[in-house]
């Protein structure tokens, strides 16, 4: 095959995404916004002549993974000028928010820093990007180009998107909300994605149905908050979450609707009604608790406690009995003793979750959190870490293996690592394995689950009658 760069009609990007969902959506959004610049996607950094990373701040693990990949590309970046040709380096997302001159003081040879509302500039970003580092190499000087844009722009992003580009496999994600006004005081949102913002109802519906047309027919409602949505209509009123997915199950060829992540405050009695009596929105809520005390959870500024997570599950369980509810955990917040951790571990016992996350309380920087006196020491979080993973896990099973014998709907979305093996969905967002056709990737077939893990289940695909007859 020819390599279409040897024509110098197409350059590559590789893009490398950390974080949450908003930050898978957004780097499908830089592809789409590059790929008029001819830019085409590289599937290794080495085939790449524009690195971009797209980077998550959330704990301070995963801003250190930014600056040792950095490391690595500033080698390649070297390697490729040695050898007359050039490596741009772009860092995008909440690191590049809230560490701009950061990054490029502690790493020279990045070229780009790009915020997560500001990266449909990014076409401006690489030409002023372009000219600066022609200047750097003629004078011999600059590694990199150093081109920051970490406003919070007074324009919405959103309004300079071109159309989403192809939709992989049936699913596709789709943002509604961005940002946050509830500054929990561990959290960095707020800072990286700043105030809490709801695009408009006919913007969303629109991105929906070109999704819908570009092959989807599983649609994910993204936002920080995506249950505090109340975007604008038309005619000047305010549409609730509920609202919108009632109009997007009316959309021909929206087979499934799911939305996260939601806080607890904003379940409204809509929402939750929303889950008895729309069928194509699935039996499956990710509600993030971080803890079971309500001693922790007020100095969290979760702004609620555990009773009202409680009821709050009794009302979504009476709606949809068959709920699968995950959560988000944090362990070892500043202050939580042996009894607030005791806490969560009954909370949940008593709630029974089919999936969940949780990490050890990381300190960061700006945040109230990281000035409280009592930091938990690192193995008291570990132990900690440690007792509530094995009981999730269990729970985990034992929700998965509830599911075993049964037929049930799975949308294939990707190929598995082993030939003739496809991955897919449950109404319940379990991960299955089934042998089967490449054809069924993108479509809801009938699967037997067979074998039950932590993190997956096993199936056998159940061939149609018809299909068995042919
Ligand atoms: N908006 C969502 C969560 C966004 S961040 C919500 O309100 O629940 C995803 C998860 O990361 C959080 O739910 C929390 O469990 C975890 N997290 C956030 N900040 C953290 C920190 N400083 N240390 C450890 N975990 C953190
Ligand atoms: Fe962070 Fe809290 Fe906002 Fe979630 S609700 S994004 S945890 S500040
Ligand atoms: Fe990370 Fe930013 Fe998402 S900090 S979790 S990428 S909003």
């Amino acid at each position: 095959m020819t390599d279409v760069r040897d024509r110098g009609q197409l350059k590559r990007v590789f893009i490398r995404t950390y974080g949450c969902q908003m930050n898978v959506y957004d780097s499908d959004r830089m592809a789409d916004i590059l790929r008029p610049l001819g830019y085409g996607l590289a599937d290794t950094p080495e085939h790449a002549d524009l690195v971009l990373l797209n980077t998550c701040h959330i704990r301070e693990h995963a801003s250190e993974k930014v600056y040792s990949e950095l490391g690595r590309l500033r080698d390649a970046k070297r390697e490729r000028r040695a050898a007359g040709r050039d490596l741009t380096i772009a860092v995008a997302g909440c690191v590049a928010q809230a560490e701009g001159e950061e990054i490029v003081r502690r790493q020279p040879a990045v070229d780009i820093v790009v915020g997560p509302q500001s990266y449909h500039r990014l076409p401006e970003l690489l030409a002023e990007a372009e000219r600066k580092s022609a200047l750097g190499r003629a004078g011999k000087r600059l590694p990199g180009a150093g081109v920051l844009d970490t406003d919070f722009p007074p324009e919405s992003k959103f309004d300079h998107l071109p159309t989403p580009g192809g939709v992989r496999s049936g699913s596709a994600f789709l943002s509604i909300q961005e940002g946050c006004d509830k500054f929990c005081t561990f959290c960095v949102v707020p800072y990286t994605r700043g105030a809490e913002y709801s695009r408009p109802v006919a913007a969303v519906l629109a991105e929906a149905r070109a999704l819908v047309a570009a092959g989807a027919i599983e649609i994910t409602l993204l936002g920080q908050n995506v249950n505090a949505y109340h975007g604008e209509a038309d005619d000047g009123s305010r549409w609730s979450l509920a609202a919108l997915i009632g109009r997007l199950a009316e959309i021909d060829g929206v087979a499934r609707i799911r939305y996260t992540t939601s806080h607890p405050r904003d379940m409204d009695e809509a929402l939750v009604e929303a889950h008895r009596h729309i069928p194509q929105l699935m039996p499956y809520l990710h509600l993030p608790v971080q803890s079971g005390s309500d001693r922790i959870l007020e100095a969290m500024n979760r702004r609620h406690g555990r009773d009202l997570f409680l009821r709050l599950v009794d009302r979504l369980r009476s709606v949809r009995p068959d709920l699968a509810l995950s959560s988000d955990f944090i362990v070892g917040f500043p202050g939580e003793s042996d009894v607030d951790f005791d806490d969560t571990m009954k909370l949940v016992e008593q709630v029974g979750f089919a999936s969940a996350f949780s990490f050890k309380y990381s300190r960061r920087p700006g945040t109230p959190a990281a000035m409280l006196p009592d930091q938990v020491p690192e193995p008291v979080k570990a132990a900690r870490l440690s007792a509530l993973q094995s009981l999730l896990a269990e729970q985990a099973l034992a929700f998965n293996a509830s599911k075993v014998g049964s037929v049930v709907p799975v949308l294939f979305a990707e190929a598995g690592r082993k030939p003739g093996q496809l991955i897919g969905k449950t109404p319940w967002l379990q991960s299955v394995h089934a042998e089967g056709p490449v054809r069924l990737s993108g479509r809801i077939t009938d699967v037997r689950l067979v074998e039950a893990h932590a993190n997956s289940l096993a199936g056998e695909v159940v061939t149609a009658a018809y299909e068995a007859a042919a």
